[in-house]
């Protein structure tokens, strides 16, 4: 194995491609909130087509440069900027040595809300943190055990929106995310939870502070009802909740209250990618009753006949799993997946020192014509039913991947895939301002708060 310390150091690229980087690619990637989006900056970042701007440059300067990770010189700090695919891989497998989950602007930023969680936490606390969460998310299962309560409660749900929705004649962000949030506090806590407002906007005051990093102090105050709250639904233990699965575990010295924040957290940028799969279906002819369309999205998005079910009889709904996970392709709720070294690393005969931040930047994975065939182009079929791609080269990651992977992964295709049964089993649906998704030609970033669809009972 080669000792990178030996090795000459990866040239930093120069000051005006660096400022290109800053400029194209990190300040929108942090400028849009990576904690809490900010609707004002995603309006404009769609507008102006801006993680297409990013992803050219990076193919040019990887054309330039070659594979290479591209290293930024930044005042107080390195990073490097990953622009091949088997790197990504490598960065991925190696979480979290040598290339640590606990990076240091994520632990800044998530400090505000679970400054104990797996996600920023290093070995050997990490550990037992990760596996709880993926003993308690279930992550190897495709059905979590309260799968049947996941879809009793989205029917539930739906069924009310479904009916407000219609008789208002459109949906918007607005519309959508109070019910989202029910389904979600429910599904997590239980019903008693289902209103906790509270609980759900302390914890967005603290995400927006989160948003700015090393930059903010703590709202310590906020922190500690928000985890007093929480505390309480978990001891209830619901049954039917992802709180009484966690009861029935033994969590040793984990606190369930550090670790449950991020599913609060991430279960909002579910939301945003079950709206915008509504969004692409909806432009592609999906919900218009059109079942068995013979368009190229809908052989491809349709599930296998008879659909396979879980626990209860629920629908495992291969077809809307697949838009789900299409969807986070176009637009990974997680762009930049971030990692900094604990070594000094090889890089094809260079070396980079321990604590270089890394940044894998999944746009360009996603959406490079080098590695993914139509990459503007909404194309369920590429994904088979276990939820990974079928026929690209490269890695496409909008659940990480390795160590870190999301454990809460199947859970979120769950409640996603049924959610989208629900809604478009009851409303027939077009994106208003049909402009914004041209089949095959798809915006790089997709503003979800100002996306607005016209709806119709079925
Ligand atoms: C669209 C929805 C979601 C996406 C795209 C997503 C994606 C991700 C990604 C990319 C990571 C890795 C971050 C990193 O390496 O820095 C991650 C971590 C994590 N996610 Fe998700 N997530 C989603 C929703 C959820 C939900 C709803 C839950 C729980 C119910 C969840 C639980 C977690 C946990 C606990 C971690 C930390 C894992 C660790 O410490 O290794 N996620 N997620």
């Amino acid at each position: 194995m080669t000792d990178a310390t030996m090795l000459p150091e990866l040239e930093p690229i120069g000051p005006a491609d660096t400022a290109r980087v800053v400029a194209k690619v990190l300040t929108p990637t942090a400028g849009r909130g990576t904690i809490k989006r900010r609707p004002a900056v995603m309006r404009l970042l769609e507008r102006h087509d801006v993680d297409r701007g990013a992803i050219e440059l990076l193919r040019s300067l990887r054309a330039s440069h070659g594979p290479n990770p591209l290293r930024l010189s930044l005042p107080g700090r390195d990073y490097v900027i990953i622009v091949d695919p088997d790197d990504a891989r490598r960065v991925l497998d190696g979480t979290p040595a040598p290339f640590a989950i606990a990076n240091l602007e994520k632990q800044a930023a998530l400090r505000q809300f679970q400054p104990h969680n797996s996600l920023i936490s290093d070995p050997p606390e990490r550990g037992p943190r990760r596996e709880f969460q993926e003993h308690a998310l279930q992550s190897e299962q495709v059905f979590h055990e309260v799968a049947a309560d996941v879809q009793r409660i989205v029917e539930q749900e739906i069924e009310g929106f479904a009916a407000l929705v219609a008789s208002m004649g459109r949906i918007d962000w607005e519309d959508w995310v109070p019910c989202w949030y029910r389904i979600v506090r429910r599904v997590v806590l239980g019903e008693v939870a289902r209103d906790d407002h509270r609980l759900t906007d302390d914890l967005a005051t603290l995400r927006s502070r989160a948003n700015l990093s090393v930059l903010a102090s703590e709202d310590e105050q906020t922190r500690a009802r928000f985890r007093a709250r929480l505390a309480r639904h978990l001891e209830r233990a619901e049954s039917g909740s992802l709180a009484a699965t966690i009861a029935a575990l033994d969590t040793g010295t984990v606190d369930p209250a550090d670790q449950v924040p991020q599913w609060l957290f991430a279960f909002e940028p579910a939301g945003m990618a079950t709206y915008r799969t509504l969004a692409l279906l909806a432009a592609h002819g999906e919900t218009d009753g059109d079942q068995h369309g013979t368009s190229e999205v809908a052989s491809a998005a349709h599930g296998s006949d008879p659909e396979p079910t879980g626990p209860g009889g629920v629908p495992r709904l291969d077809h809307l799993r697949a838009a789900v996970l299409e969807s986070l392709r176009l637009w990974p709720t997680t762009p930049a997946i971030l990692r900094d070294t604990t070594e000094a690393t090889a890089w094809r005969g260079r070396s980079l020192p321990e604590g270089a931040g890394v940044v894998v930047y999944a746009p360009l994975l996603h959406r490079d014509p080098d590695l993914v065939d139509a990459p503007d182009t909404f194309r369920p079929g590429r994904w088979d039913p276990t939820g990974f791609t079928t026929d690209e080269p490269g890695p496409i990651v909008p659940f990480s991947a390795g160590p870190g992977i999301c454990p809460g992964r199947n859970v979120v295709l769950l409640t996603c895939s049924l959610a989208l049964a629900a809604l478009t089993s009851r409303l027939s649906t077009s994106v208003i301002g049909d402009t914004r998704l041209p089949p095959g030609n798809l915006p790089s970033v997709l503003d979800p708060f100002s996306l607005s669809l016209a709806v119709q009972a079925r």
